[in-house]
């Protein structure tokens, strides 16, 4: 049986104002709904790109939400995060979601751009040209290919069984992400902002340690891994902001990123007083990743 949408394609129609045309299609075919409230849209859970399969019990997937934009998580140089909710009119259903905006203003600095962007063979030509001229076509396309990678990456990791935020979406330069956080809408506290007790401390870095090792097991590297890019929810620690993963076999300089990683997180356990030997931990990784 076809559903009842399958008549609206989506790519047919234009987006007018806040909605697209499809959108409007769809509203006309409900009449009992009523159009979100300012600042609100509907679910975009049927655009764009979905993260992996199954799709966690927490996800409303329902077409008939409306996110709700909820404020700003935080700004910065790159990317903004938002919070969003997701949830039916009657909230009978919804949950909290991360937006994370890539950035493709001029202002934006993107420290990662040059390594990344070498690294990658481009197809069409006007579309380097447009990147390496920085043109704004190009610098939505850098913004984009940054949100593409960030998908993917999660995607994997999740897939792996890594403790990371699940990848909802992807909709051009936007990413939609589990929020971590509490249900008033309290992100989670940043690594770097914490000041754990000795028992906390050790079960973070044995959190810690673990995921460094499922990576490299993954043959894989963060690639910008720090206290700044590791929440702690629910004593549970996460690796987040990863546009950048590096497979340590591909790349040439795969092993250092390993290194680099490690040395970096193990620092900061060691600045809170942990005991750590980072050459060993980084000869075991290296074992484990199976770089001779
Ligand atoms: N899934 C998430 N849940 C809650 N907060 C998040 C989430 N993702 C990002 N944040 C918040 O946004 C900040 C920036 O995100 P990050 O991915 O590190 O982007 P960047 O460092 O490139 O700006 C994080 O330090 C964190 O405070
Ligand atoms: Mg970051």
């Amino acid at each position: 049986m076809r559903d009842k949408r399958d008549r609206f394609d989506n790519d047919t129609y234009t987006r007018r104002g806040r909605l697209t045309e499809y959108e409007r299609a769809r509203l006309a075919e409900s009449p009992e709904q009523d159009l979100p409230g300012d600042g609100d849209r509907y679910s975009t859970w049927d655009t764009g790109e979905r993260g992996p399969q199954p799709y966690p019990e927490w996800l409303v997937t329902d077409l008939a939400a409306v996110d709700t934009e909820l404020g700003i998580l935080k700004t910065g140089k790159e990317a903004d995060v938002h919070l969003l909710r997701r949830g039916l009119p009657d909230r009978s259903r919804e949950c909290l979601l991360a937006a994370k905006r890539y950035r493709s203003s001029e202002h934006r600095q993107f420290h990662r751009d040059s390594g990344y962007l070498e690294g990658r063979r481009m197809r069409r030509s006007r579309e380097n040209r447009a990147m390496a001229n920085r043109t704004s076509f190009g610098r939505n396309l850098i913004a984009e290919q940054w949100a593409v990678a960030e998908f993917a990456a999660l995607g994997r990791l999740w897939t792996a069984g890594l403790p990371v935020p699940y990848p909802v979406q992807r909709d051009g330069t936007e990413l939609l992400l589990e929020f971590l956080g509490d249900e008033d809408g309290t992100a989670a506290p940043r690594l770097a902002q914490l000041r754990p007790g000795e028992d906390e401390l050790a079960d973070l870095w044995f959190q810690a340690e673990k995921a460094l090792e499922q990576l490299a097991a993954e043959g894989l590297a963060h690639g910008d891994l720090s206290a700044y890019n590791v929440l702690v929810h629910e004593s549970r620690l996460m690796l987040i902001d990863t546009p950048q993963l590096v497979d340590v076999f591909a790349n040439p300089g795969g092993a250092e990123y390993l290194a680099r990683d490690a040395a970096n997180l193990a620092g900061w356990f060691s600045s809170r007083g942990l005991n750590l030997d980072v050459p060993d931990l980084v000869a075991k990784l290296r074992d484990r990743a199976g770089l001779r």
